[in-house]
């Protein structure tokens, strides 16, 4: 190389010199356009039965299937990292799983133990109920199957009833993930005839059927059931306009948030939602997320602690108002350093 070149000439450049915003931390802390807090994350959370059981989930390391009592202390420790609200998860016991869902709706169900314990210990922080079939029923898919084509109607049916028991048992948002037709609006006026008008629904309006929910489904226990997949109901990720549509008629029947699943892939969904709607609107960095950071993590290809941070950012980025993350807890307590 020579060392007796020119310097060239940067005349055009007029000025402009972007690496001056970036020179130091102090300015760019300044000029920072976005920032994670711990009042943005929503830790999901799977629950099993038993009392001091904690068991591992090969697929996700670090994250455990708690019983309600260490759930509830688990809450205790999201409430003091400043985390806003759970989504709870149950893994179902198998000899209650049936074609017809029906645990699904029993009041005294693990789910609906699980809201009240954890309501009446820790009631500062939201809890949110997902409803889906999957949970309950013994053909791991999230409707009813009859020949094997799944119902949406009588789903419906099923679903509502689930809500209200969930409801009494102290969901404060019930989050409907099946993606059935109409069940935003059968929910909001079950609730509200229930006397539940307070009671929220974020619903899960743009989820897409994808690969990325493998972990979960081994957490809940529906994996190993699922005959198929779920397409015919779940999204096609092709589609964005579709998704735009679906989050309309979830707004319409009553939804007060959205919800956009899986995250990292789907971005520019968060991006349209947001833009088209101005409604609160959240993303599920979901199971297989989670995975890919971890075991990438743990054989050396990326830093695992700073794509925990980098990953979460890109949501806030993208538009999102909240994000359900494996890593809320982790993460609300480095931001509270
Ligand atoms: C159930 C449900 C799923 C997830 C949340 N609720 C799985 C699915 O639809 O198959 C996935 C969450 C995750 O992967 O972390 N209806």
């Amino acid at each position: 190389m020579s060392t007796n070149w020119p310097r060239h000439d940067m005349s055009f450049l007029n000025g402009h010199r972007p690496r001056r915003l970036r020179q130091a931390q102090w300015v760019r802390d300044l000029v920072a356009e976005t920032v994670l807090t711990p009042a943005d994350l929503i830790w999901p959370m799977f629950v099993i039965e038993g009392r001091n059981e904690k068991t591992s989930i090969a697929t996700m390391p670090g994250v455990d299937r708690l019983s309600i009592d260490l759930a509830v202390e688990a809450a205790k420790q999201a409430r003091d990292a400043g985390i806003p609200a759970l989504a709870l998860f149950p893994n179902t016991p198998g000899e209650l799983r049936t074609s017809d869902g029906r645990e699904a709706f029993n009041p005294d169900n693990l789910m609906c133990r699980a809201l009240s314990a954890i309501k009446s210990a820790v009631p500062e922080i939201g809890l949110i109920a997902d409803v889906a079939l999957d949970e309950y029923s013994s053909d791991g898919q999230d409707g009813l199957v009859r020949d094997g084509e799944i119902l949406n109607d009588e789903t419906v049916d099923v679903m509502v009833k689930s809500a209200i028991v969930q409801a009494r048992a102290g969901a404060d948002v019930i989050a409907p993930s099946d993606m059935m037709d109409g069940r935003v609006g059968a929910i909001r006026r079950a609730l509200d005839a229930e006397r539940f008008e307070q009671t929220l629904i974020m619903s899960y309006s743009a989820k897409y059927a994808s690969c990325f929910y493998g972990p979960f489904r081994d957490a809940v226990g529906s994996g190993s059931r699922l005959i198929g997949d779920k397409k015919t109901y779940q999204l096609d990720f092709a589609n964005s306009d579709e998704a735009l549509r679906e989050v309309a008629a979830d707004l319409d029947e009553g939804a007060d948030m959205v919800m956009v699943k899986p995250g990292m892939p789907y971005l520019d969904l968060v991006q349209r939602v947001k833009a088209e709607f101005s409604v609160p609107t959240f993303a599920y960095q979901v199971s297989g997320e989670y995975a890919m950071i971890e075991f990438a993590g743990a054989a050396g290809a990326i830093n695992r602690d700073a794509a925990v941070m980098e990953s979460l950012l890109g949501f806030k980025r993208a538009g999102c108002d909240g994000i359900l993350t494996y890593f809320a807890l982790e993460a609300a307590r480095r931001l509270g350093e």
